[in-house]
């Protein structure tokens, strides 16, 4: 996947950061090497090193130790992804086969654990406590919220507020911590380091309820990964949680068996009862409003070309189709 158009203002960073990922990619161990290096070339967004360098930029960093941390959050990325396309069955990533698919369920989670490590390895080498608690609680909170997850599926039951733990904990997170990364780098005043974290947190959680919408209504051929995966889980997400809100008893009696039952049997009739309920319209609102917020957290930033590639960040998350 070509680098995305917003990231031109920092092309030059986002080179040295691929390049760093590459070198840290090395083990003797050719499983290994084999089973990192085909999810990390394999074409994602490279969003949340970009978000780092992006904060770090505008607050007028002018050190290295970027490089290092924007590849420690794409490793700490990578292995949840590896780890998550386990924990949901899902066949496709990227446009090609997960690595599950391809190496098996033992080698995707052992090369995840590999990356882990690796990225606690990379984050000490930079010799700041600040830096290693912040990734320490994000990567703890993230594992936090995938297991949060693993109790919400099959529950029909699950509030708004239950979903939005989920998606702040085991995708915004992340988000956060990369945001504040940069600012802690660039040791700007506690108010603009919380604003970062802020935005990071609201523009992490649109990127979610976003990425929950393309579930049940993205082109594969763009998204890469297979529609339905959340469905065939039984994963109560914001759509079928509108559409269960806002059903006829009909509809909402077959959703909560959809949920119960998982699988990929149902999705036709759920998908139906979605769009006539409007839930995808009104998961895209809901998306826009934590978008809007983002947006306004980054009033305190001064004035420059790094933020403004912020400010078009939540838009982006709202909009993309892939
Ligand atoms: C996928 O994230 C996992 C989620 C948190 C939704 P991305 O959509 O950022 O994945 P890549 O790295 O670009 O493939
Ligand atoms: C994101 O959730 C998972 C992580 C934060 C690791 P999903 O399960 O929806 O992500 P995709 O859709 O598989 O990329
Ligand atoms: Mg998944
Ligand atoms: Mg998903």
């Amino acid at each position: 996947m070509p680098a995305l158009e917003l990231f031109a203002p920092i092309a030059a960073d986002m080179q040295a950061v691929d390049a760093l990922i590459r070198e840290r990619l090395y083990s003797e161990v050719v499983l290994i090497r084999q089973v990192a290096e085909y999810i990390i070339h394999s074409g994602g967004k490279r969003l949340r090193p970009a978000l780092m360098l992006f904060v770090a930029n505008a607050l007028g960093y002018k050190g290295r130790n970027h490089y290092e941390l924007a590849a420690v959050v794409e490793f700490i990325h990578t292995s949840t992804l590896l780890h998550d396309d386990v924990v949901d069955e899902s066949e496709l990533r990227r446009g090609n086969k997960t690595a599950n698919a391809l190496f098996g369920n033992a080698a995707s989670v052992l090369v995840g654990d590999f990356l882990y490590s690796r990225a606690f390895q990379m984050m000490v080498s930079v010799d700041d406590m600040r830096v290693m608690q912040i990734l320490a609680e994000a990567t703890n909170i993230i594992a936090e919220g995938e297991v949060l997850q693993l109790l919400n599926c099959h529950d029909a039951d699950v509030t708004l507020e239950g979903y939005l733990q989920v998606i702040r904990c085991k995708t915004a997170k992340l988000f956060e911590a990369a945001a504040r990364l940069g600012a802690v780098l660039a040791k700007a005043a506690p108010e603009i380091e919380q604003a970062m974290a802020d935005y990071g947190m609201h523009l992490g959680t649109a990127f979610q309820i976003i990425d929950d919408v393309l579930d049940y209504s993205a082109d594969e051929a763009e998204t890469g990964k297979h529609l339905g995966d959340d469905l065939a889980e039984g994963k109560p997400t914001l759509p079928l949680i509108h559409a269960m809100q806002h059903g006829t008893p009909e509809q909402i009696a077959r959703v909560r068996r959809a949920i119960e039952s998982g699988g990929r049997e149902d999705f036709a009739s759920v998908l139906e009862t979605i769009q006539a309920t409007h839930a995808l319209e009104a998961a895209r609102n809901h998306a826009r409003a934590e978008a809007d917020l983002a947006i306004q957290a980054l009033q305190p930033l001064p004035a420059s070309l790094f933020k403004d590639a912020l400010l078009e960040l939540p838009p982006f998350a709202v909009s993309r189709h892939f």
